[in-house]
């Protein structure tokens, strides 16, 4: 008894933590509007083959559910202004998401920039909607002056992920989706080197790349997501999760999804 509630305490205390963590990365994520203007943006896409094989139930805003449709190709999470200390701004207007402003370009934002979950992420002004709400409201409103207004946030998102296809750079390298393959990192970092001319980040889970972002100044010219700063290898301790050999799993519709990947389903990891 003794240790089941003290064991409790302690999983209350991490959370309060982690929570306090994240608001204070966030900047202050409430403040609307005050924050101070980001430094650069960073493109963050994300692999399919690693999400949907962890697909548990299916449901129609799930891309990962769109069996021989689902997408082959790095998809957008988001485009997020930074800044260079390390933290962001969030949640920089009172006005929320409306999906009418982007209507003329929803059937393009499905193809490249669909969710691949069924769940509802958080958005500003404490409720949850879709992906898009989630990414507008906590990130695109901070990439002002930049972008001023949700149409030109998504269009911008669109056109920077269009001229740099990390999918054509890692097949022109024989990157190729495969499930019995495993890739050297740095192999896959040094093809994104050669072709862009800046180093990329890259996130696993479970040994499969889940993400890749890259970073690029307010002008959209490539830089590096990292500055020379203390606190910034610090974070980066936190955020790197590749092993020296990562798989770039192919597409496996949910019904067929192995067992195995079913069970040791892990987290997603949080669309900051
Ligand atoms: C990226 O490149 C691949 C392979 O070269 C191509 O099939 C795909 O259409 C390109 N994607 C985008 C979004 O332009």
């Amino acid at each position: 008894m003794a240790s089941s509630s003290s064991l409790l305490r302690l999983t209350v205390l991490a959370v309060a933590i982690a929570a306090a963590a994240a608001a204070a990365l966030a900047g202050g994520a409430d403040d609307g509007g005050n924050q101070r203007e980001f430094d650069y943006f960073k493109l963050t896409v994300q692999w399919p083959g690693t999400f949907c094989r962890r697909t548990r139930h299916c449901c129609s805003s799930n891309a990962c559910c769109r069996g021989s449709n689902a997408p082959a190709e790095f998809t957008i999470h988001g485009l997020w202004p930074d800044y260079n200390d390390g933290t962001w701004p969030a949640c920089c207007s009172r006005s929320g998401f409306d999906e009418k402003e982007i209507s003329t370009l929803v059937d393009t934002l499905e193809k490249y920039w669909p969710s691949l979950s069924c769940g509802s992420p958080s958005t500003c002004h404490g409720g949850k909607g879709s992906f898009w709400a989630h990414e507008w409201e906590k990130h695109g409103t901070c990439s002002s002056p930049v972008v001023r207004d949700e149409y030109n946030y998504f269009l911008t998102a669109l056109n920077v992920y269009f001229k740099y296809n990390v999918t054509g750079v890692l097949n022109d390298a024989g990157y190729v989706p495969s499930n019995t393959e495993k890739y050297p990192l740095g192999g896959i970092v040094s093809a994104i080197q050669n072709a862009f001319h800046v180093t990329p980040e890259i996130a696993c889970s479970n040994g499969a790349l889940q993400e890749v972002r890259l970073c690029f100044y307010k002008d959209f010219q490539p830089r590096e997501c990292k500055v020379e700063s203390i606190l910034l290898q610090d974070m980066s301790l936190l955020k790197s999760s590749c092993p020296k050999y990562v798989s770039l799993p192919a597409y496996v519709s949910p019904g067929q999804a192995k067992s195995e990947w079913i069970a040791s389903t892990v987290p997603q990891i949080e669309a900051l």
